[in-house]
């Protein structure tokens, strides 16, 4: 892929951004319209999960028709230019009229991320970053905070049931037990954007999926963040533990997390 052939795709991904932001804002602002059903215990779907993807998904068809895209709702196969979707990550939040959610486009050449948007507009925060090239929050570079004291640390654990509570809570307590502050924030793409921020120090989580870390993922590295090999193996398609933190926190919370 060409270096104008990949900023076609970074721009158009902003406008997209923009434009899904406002339709799924149109179901925030009104809750009776959210259709709210459940996939499982804690795992919430609303009718905005399925029109802003199936939105991103025209789109990106018409814009990009050898393009190939995965996305959360309508699941997809990956080809050496793939977009990764997820059309409203901290969906728990968003049915709870919590702000914490984002739209998440994510694309990669080759199985490497070059793309990352995400867009959390109840925030007014865009975050955006090409490999490469840096990452911004609504324009203006970010970088990772300096922290490596792990005393010091604010740790966000990602959580869901689909790894046994035991596991979870073995890292919580060995978080803990280091001295870190751990929390939860319901958007794991939104976790690893606070990273690359410096708002926050890490981010962890045993199993999480593509589409909730593939934008995500772009714009923590361009920050300055460690952030493992999350695409090896079948990572595209069945998602891996991720950690993403300062550099120099890596090694304490890999020993803590156990995700190398
Ligand atoms: C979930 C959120 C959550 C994370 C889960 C994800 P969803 O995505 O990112 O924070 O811990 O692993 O499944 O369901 O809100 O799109």
């Amino acid at each position: 892929m060409t270096p104008t052939e990949r900023d076609l795709r970074y721009y158009a991904a902003l406008g997209l951004a923009a434009e899904a932001s406002h339709l799924a804002l149109s179901y925030f602002n009104k809750r009776e319209s959210l259709g709210i059903t459940m996939k499982g215990a804690q795992d919430w779907l609303t009718v905005a999960d399925g029109k802003v993807e199936d939105f991103l998904r025209s789109r990106l068809s018409e814009l990009f028709p050898n393009d190939s895209v995965i996305g959360e709702e309508g699941g997809g196969r990956a080809s050496d230019a793939v977009w990764i979707l997820d059309p409203i990550d901290g969906t728990a939040n968003f049915a709870h009229g919590d702000r914490n959610w984002c739209i998440s486009i994510g694309f990669l050449a080759n199985r490497e991320p070059e793309i990352g948007v995400v867009a959390a507009p109840a925030l007014g925060e865009v975050y955006a970053a090409r490999r490469g090239a840096g990452a911004t929050l609504n324009g203006d570079a970010i970088k990772v905070s300096g922290a490596a004291d792990i005393a010091r640390a604010s740790v966000e654990l990602g959580w869901s049931t689909r790894i046994p509570a035991a596991s979870y809570l073995k890292v919580i307590e060995r978080g803990y037990a280091a001295g870190a502050a751990v929390r939860r924030g319901g958007s794991g793409t939104l976790g690893l954007c606070h990273v690359a921020h410096g708002s926050s120090d890490a981010y962890a989580e045993l199993h999480i999926n593509a589409w909730d870390v593939a934008a995500a993922i772009v714009i923590a590295r361009e920050a300055g963040a460690h952030v493992n090999d999350f695409f090896a193996g079948e990572g595209i398609a069945r998602g891996n533990p991720i950690l993403c933190c300062t550099p120099a926190l890596a090694e304490r919370l890999k020993e803590i997390t156990g995700i190398v």
